[in-house]
Protein backbone atom coordinates (compact mmCIF):
# COMPACT_ATOMS: atom_id res chain seq x y z
CA UNK A 1 0.00 0.00 0.00
CA UNK A 2 1.42 3.60 -0.82
CA UNK A 3 1.77 6.52 1.66
CA UNK A 4 -0.34 8.62 -0.87
CA UNK A 5 -2.94 5.99 -2.49
CA UNK A 6 -5.70 7.64 -3.89
CA UNK A 7 -4.31 10.88 -3.31
CA UNK A 8 -4.39 14.21 -5.50
CA UNK A 9 -1.32 16.34 -5.14
CA UNK A 10 -0.07 19.62 -7.14
CA UNK A 11 3.10 20.43 -7.34
CA UNK A 12 4.80 23.60 -9.36
CA UNK A 13 8.54 24.43 -10.71
CA UNK A 14 8.46 20.48 -10.72
CA UNK A 15 10.13 19.77 -14.58
CA UNK A 16 13.42 19.05 -12.87
CA UNK A 17 15.37 18.85 -9.45
CA UNK A 18 14.13 17.97 -5.78
CA UNK A 19 10.04 18.45 -7.20
CA UNK A 20 10.67 16.25 -10.02
CA UNK A 21 11.91 14.11 -7.80
CA UNK A 22 9.41 14.30 -5.65
CA UNK A 23 6.47 14.10 -8.42
CA UNK A 24 8.22 10.30 -9.61
CA UNK A 25 8.59 9.57 -5.24
CA UNK A 26 4.35 10.71 -4.94
CA UNK A 27 3.58 8.37 -7.66
CA UNK A 28 5.24 5.28 -7.07
CA UNK A 29 3.11 5.77 -3.56
CA UNK A 30 -0.28 5.70 -4.87
CA UNK A 31 -0.77 9.71 -5.55
CA UNK A 32 -1.79 11.48 -8.95
CA UNK A 33 0.30 14.28 -9.32
CA UNK A 34 -0.42 17.48 -11.61
CA UNK A 35 3.20 19.48 -11.73
CA UNK A 36 4.28 22.37 -13.62
CA UNK A 37 6.86 24.84 -15.02
CA UNK A 38 7.34 27.12 -17.89
CA UNK A 39 8.80 25.51 -20.12
CA UNK A 40 6.88 23.13 -22.60
CA UNK A 41 9.81 21.10 -23.42
CA UNK A 42 11.15 20.24 -20.10
CA UNK A 43 7.16 19.61 -19.08
CA UNK A 44 6.85 16.92 -21.74
CA UNK A 45 10.05 15.74 -20.70
CA UNK A 46 9.34 15.16 -17.46
CA UNK A 47 5.81 14.32 -17.61
CA UNK A 48 7.36 11.19 -19.58
CA UNK A 49 10.09 10.51 -17.05
CA UNK A 50 7.24 10.19 -14.77
CA UNK A 51 4.87 8.09 -17.31
CA UNK A 52 1.80 7.44 -15.17
CA UNK A 53 -0.92 9.26 -13.13
CA UNK A 54 0.89 12.40 -13.66
CA UNK A 55 -0.72 15.71 -15.84
CA UNK A 56 1.63 18.43 -16.57
CA UNK A 57 0.26 21.66 -16.82
CA UNK A 58 2.44 24.35 -18.22
CA UNK A 59 2.85 27.90 -16.46
CA UNK A 60 4.15 30.52 -14.45
CA UNK A 61 3.82 30.53 -10.97
CA UNK A 62 3.93 34.13 -10.84
CA UNK A 63 1.34 34.16 -13.30
CA UNK A 64 -2.04 34.88 -11.28
CA UNK A 65 -3.45 33.90 -14.84
CA UNK A 66 -1.92 31.03 -15.09
CA UNK A 67 -2.50 29.90 -11.74
CA UNK A 68 -6.22 30.17 -12.50
CA UNK A 69 -5.55 27.91 -15.39
CA UNK A 70 -3.60 24.99 -13.25
CA UNK A 71 -6.23 24.56 -10.70
CA UNK A 72 -9.46 24.85 -13.74
CA UNK A 73 -7.30 21.60 -14.57
CA UNK A 74 -6.97 20.36 -11.40
CA UNK A 75 -10.99 20.80 -10.85
CA UNK A 76 -11.92 19.65 -14.52
CA UNK A 77 -9.20 16.53 -14.20
CA UNK A 78 -9.95 15.44 -10.49
CA UNK A 79 -12.08 17.60 -8.11
CA UNK A 80 -9.69 18.50 -5.52
CA UNK A 81 -6.80 18.80 -4.13
CA UNK A 82 -4.76 16.87 -1.00
CA UNK A 83 -1.49 18.00 -0.68
CA UNK A 84 0.24 20.98 -2.67
CA UNK A 85 3.98 21.75 -2.75
CA UNK A 86 4.30 25.10 -3.72
CA UNK A 87 7.99 24.82 -4.88
CA UNK A 88 8.93 27.15 -7.76
CA UNK A 89 11.51 29.44 -6.73
CA UNK A 90 14.14 31.43 -8.02
CA UNK A 91 17.56 32.42 -6.61
CA UNK A 92 20.93 34.14 -7.52
CA UNK A 93 23.57 35.59 -5.76
CA UNK A 94 22.94 39.73 -5.13
CA UNK A 95 26.04 41.51 -3.38
CA UNK A 96 24.92 44.72 -0.77
CA UNK A 97 25.42 47.62 -2.74
CA UNK A 98 25.00 46.39 -5.94
CA UNK A 99 21.59 45.13 -5.82
CA UNK A 100 18.66 46.26 -8.38
CA UNK A 101 15.37 46.96 -8.18
CA UNK A 102 14.98 44.33 -10.71
CA UNK A 103 16.81 41.57 -8.99
CA UNK A 104 14.64 42.29 -5.81
CA UNK A 105 11.39 42.41 -8.12
CA UNK A 106 12.42 38.92 -9.37
CA UNK A 107 12.83 37.28 -6.54
CA UNK A 108 10.36 38.60 -4.14
CA UNK A 109 7.18 38.65 -6.80
CA UNK A 110 7.47 35.09 -7.49
CA UNK A 111 9.22 33.56 -4.02
CA UNK A 112 7.00 35.49 -1.84
CA UNK A 113 3.99 37.03 -4.31
CA UNK A 114 3.69 33.56 -6.26
CA UNK A 115 3.72 31.35 -3.82
CA UNK A 116 1.34 32.61 -1.80
CA UNK A 117 -1.24 33.16 -4.39
CA UNK A 118 -0.52 29.66 -5.68
CA UNK A 119 -1.69 28.46 -1.96
CA UNK A 120 -4.65 30.93 -1.36
CA UNK A 121 -5.88 29.82 -5.71
CA UNK A 122 -5.31 26.17 -3.92
CA UNK A 123 -7.94 26.67 -1.36
CA UNK A 124 -11.00 26.29 -2.77
CA UNK A 125 -10.02 22.71 -3.74
CA UNK A 126 -8.56 21.36 -1.17
CA UNK A 127 -10.03 18.61 0.67
CA UNK A 128 -10.43 18.90 4.33
CA UNK A 129 -7.41 17.33 6.55
CA UNK A 130 -4.90 18.41 3.44
CA UNK A 131 -1.73 19.04 3.43
CA UNK A 132 0.07 22.36 2.10
CA UNK A 133 3.97 22.71 2.13
CA UNK A 134 6.19 25.13 0.45
CA UNK A 135 9.69 25.07 0.07
CA UNK A 136 11.77 27.59 1.69
CA UNK A 137 15.62 27.76 1.85
CA UNK A 138 18.39 27.69 4.43
CA UNK A 139 19.91 30.62 3.11
CA UNK A 140 17.35 32.33 5.11
CA UNK A 141 18.43 31.09 8.71
CA UNK A 142 22.14 31.35 7.71
CA UNK A 143 24.17 34.68 6.70
CA UNK A 144 25.60 33.22 3.87
CA UNK A 145 27.04 36.50 1.92
CA UNK A 146 25.45 38.31 -1.11
CA UNK A 147 22.54 36.26 -0.68
CA UNK A 148 20.09 38.70 1.01
CA UNK A 149 17.24 39.65 -1.51
CA UNK A 150 16.48 35.41 -1.96
CA UNK A 151 17.04 35.12 1.84
CA UNK A 152 14.72 37.68 2.45
CA UNK A 153 12.04 36.27 -0.09
CA UNK A 154 11.84 32.51 1.38
CA UNK A 155 12.12 34.34 4.84
CA UNK A 156 8.49 35.05 4.48
CA UNK A 157 7.51 31.52 4.20
CA UNK A 158 7.72 30.12 7.56
CA UNK A 159 5.71 33.77 8.62
CA UNK A 160 2.98 32.56 6.05
CA UNK A 161 2.47 29.32 7.24
CA UNK A 162 2.16 30.03 11.26
CA UNK A 163 -0.65 32.41 10.36
CA UNK A 164 -1.97 30.14 7.87
CA UNK A 165 -2.42 27.00 10.20
CA UNK A 166 -4.62 29.52 12.04
CA UNK A 167 -6.75 30.47 9.30
CA UNK A 168 -7.41 26.92 8.24
CA UNK A 169 -7.54 25.39 11.85
CA UNK A 170 -11.28 24.60 11.21
CA UNK A 171 -10.51 23.03 7.90
CA UNK A 172 -7.85 20.66 9.47
CA UNK A 173 -5.37 21.48 6.59
CA UNK A 174 -1.61 21.45 7.78
CA UNK A 175 0.81 24.05 6.30
CA UNK A 176 4.58 23.61 6.76
CA UNK A 177 7.68 25.14 5.48
CA UNK A 178 10.27 22.49 3.95
CA UNK A 179 13.82 23.85 3.82
CA UNK A 180 16.44 22.73 2.17
CA UNK A 181 20.14 23.31 2.05
CA UNK A 182 22.45 22.94 -0.93
CA UNK A 183 21.10 20.34 -2.95
CA UNK A 184 22.51 19.31 -6.59
CA UNK A 185 20.04 19.95 -8.70
CA UNK A 186 19.93 21.99 -11.97
CA UNK A 187 19.31 25.69 -10.29
CA UNK A 188 22.47 25.07 -8.53
CA UNK A 189 24.66 24.13 -11.24
CA UNK A 190 23.53 27.70 -12.74
CA UNK A 191 23.96 29.86 -10.53
CA UNK A 192 27.16 28.06 -8.54
CA UNK A 193 30.52 28.02 -10.23
CA UNK A 194 33.07 25.07 -9.19
CA UNK A 195 34.67 27.42 -6.20
CA UNK A 196 30.95 28.85 -5.14
CA UNK A 197 30.27 24.96 -4.93
CA UNK A 198 33.32 23.71 -3.05
CA UNK A 199 33.17 26.68 -0.34
CA UNK A 200 29.37 25.39 0.32
CA UNK A 201 29.95 22.26 0.74
CA UNK A 202 32.94 23.44 2.80
CA UNK A 203 30.35 24.32 5.59
CA UNK A 204 27.72 20.84 5.03
CA UNK A 205 28.89 18.51 7.88
CA UNK A 206 29.02 15.49 5.48
CA UNK A 207 30.68 17.95 2.93
CA UNK A 208 28.60 16.55 0.17
CA UNK A 209 25.40 18.16 -0.99
CA UNK A 210 22.02 16.72 -0.79
CA UNK A 211 20.64 14.52 -3.48
CA UNK A 212 17.10 15.69 -4.68
CA UNK A 213 15.96 12.61 -4.02
CA UNK A 214 17.02 13.62 -0.20
CA UNK A 215 14.69 16.69 -0.50
CA UNK A 216 12.18 14.01 -2.06
CA UNK A 217 11.62 11.28 1.28
CA UNK A 218 10.68 14.81 3.39
CA UNK A 219 8.47 16.27 0.87
CA UNK A 220 6.28 12.89 0.99
CA UNK A 221 6.41 13.05 4.43
CA UNK A 222 5.44 16.15 4.89
CA UNK A 223 2.53 14.87 2.18
CA UNK A 224 1.20 12.41 3.45
CA UNK A 225 -0.34 11.16 7.10
CA UNK A 226 2.75 10.26 8.41
CA UNK A 227 3.52 13.83 9.36
CA UNK A 228 -0.30 14.44 10.67
CA UNK A 229 1.08 16.17 13.87
CA UNK A 230 2.95 18.75 12.25
CA UNK A 231 2.28 21.69 11.41
CA UNK A 232 2.81 25.20 11.38
CA UNK A 233 7.02 24.03 11.32
CA UNK A 234 10.36 24.42 9.04
CA UNK A 235 11.39 21.09 8.38
CA UNK A 236 15.29 21.86 7.37
CA UNK A 237 16.44 19.55 5.28
CA UNK A 238 20.69 20.30 5.31
CA UNK A 239 22.62 17.63 6.58
CA UNK A 240 23.34 19.84 9.44
CA UNK A 241 24.73 22.74 7.80
CA UNK A 242 22.44 25.52 9.53
CA UNK A 243 23.08 23.86 13.51
CA UNK A 244 26.62 24.11 13.30
N1 LIG B 1 19.09 23.68 -5.14
C1 LIG B 1 19.27 24.18 -3.94
O1 LIG B 1 20.36 24.10 -3.38
C2 LIG B 1 18.12 24.82 -3.21
C3 LIG B 1 18.29 25.06 -1.84
C4 LIG B 1 17.23 25.62 -1.11
C5 LIG B 1 16.04 25.90 -1.74
N2 LIG B 1 15.90 25.67 -3.08
C6 LIG B 1 14.59 25.95 -3.66
O2 LIG B 1 14.06 24.73 -4.14
C7 LIG B 1 13.13 24.97 -5.21
C8 LIG B 1 13.48 24.08 -6.38
O3 LIG B 1 14.82 24.27 -6.69
P1 LIG B 1 15.74 23.24 -7.49
O4 LIG B 1 17.12 23.54 -7.02
O5 LIG B 1 15.21 21.86 -7.41
O6 LIG B 1 15.61 23.91 -8.93
P2 LIG B 1 15.59 23.44 -10.43
O7 LIG B 1 16.13 22.07 -10.61
O8 LIG B 1 16.21 24.53 -11.22
O9 LIG B 1 14.04 23.43 -10.73
C9 LIG B 1 13.30 24.58 -10.72
C10 LIG B 1 11.95 24.22 -11.29
O10 LIG B 1 11.08 25.32 -11.11
C11 LIG B 1 10.52 25.69 -12.36
N3 LIG B 1 10.27 27.11 -12.30
C12 LIG B 1 11.18 28.12 -12.18
N4 LIG B 1 10.53 29.29 -12.18
C13 LIG B 1 9.21 29.01 -12.30
C14 LIG B 1 8.04 29.80 -12.38
N5 LIG B 1 8.10 31.12 -12.35
N6 LIG B 1 6.85 29.18 -12.48
C15 LIG B 1 6.76 27.83 -12.53
N7 LIG B 1 7.84 27.03 -12.47
C16 LIG B 1 9.04 27.63 -12.37
C17 LIG B 1 11.55 25.24 -13.39
O11 LIG B 1 10.99 25.02 -14.68
P3 LIG B 1 10.89 26.22 -15.77
O12 LIG B 1 12.23 26.88 -15.80
O13 LIG B 1 10.52 25.53 -17.04
O14 LIG B 1 9.80 27.11 -15.29
C18 LIG B 1 11.99 23.92 -12.77
O15 LIG B 1 11.03 22.93 -13.02
C19 LIG B 1 13.19 26.48 -5.45
O16 LIG B 1 12.15 27.10 -4.76
C20 LIG B 1 14.54 26.88 -4.84
O17 LIG B 1 14.57 28.23 -4.45
C21 LIG B 1 16.92 25.14 -3.82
Amino acid sequence: MGKLDGKVAVITGATSGMALAGAKLFVDEGAHVFITGRRKDALEEAVEQIGRNVTGVQGDSADLDDLDRLFDTVKQEKGSIDALWASAGVGKQNKLGEITEEDFHDAFWLNARGTLFTVQKALPLFNDGGSIFMTGSNASLRGYPNWSVYAGSKAVLPAYARVWVSELRDRKIRVNVLTPGQVASPMLEEVMDEEMKAQFESVIPRREMGRPEEIASAALFLASDDSSYVNGMELVVDGGTTVI
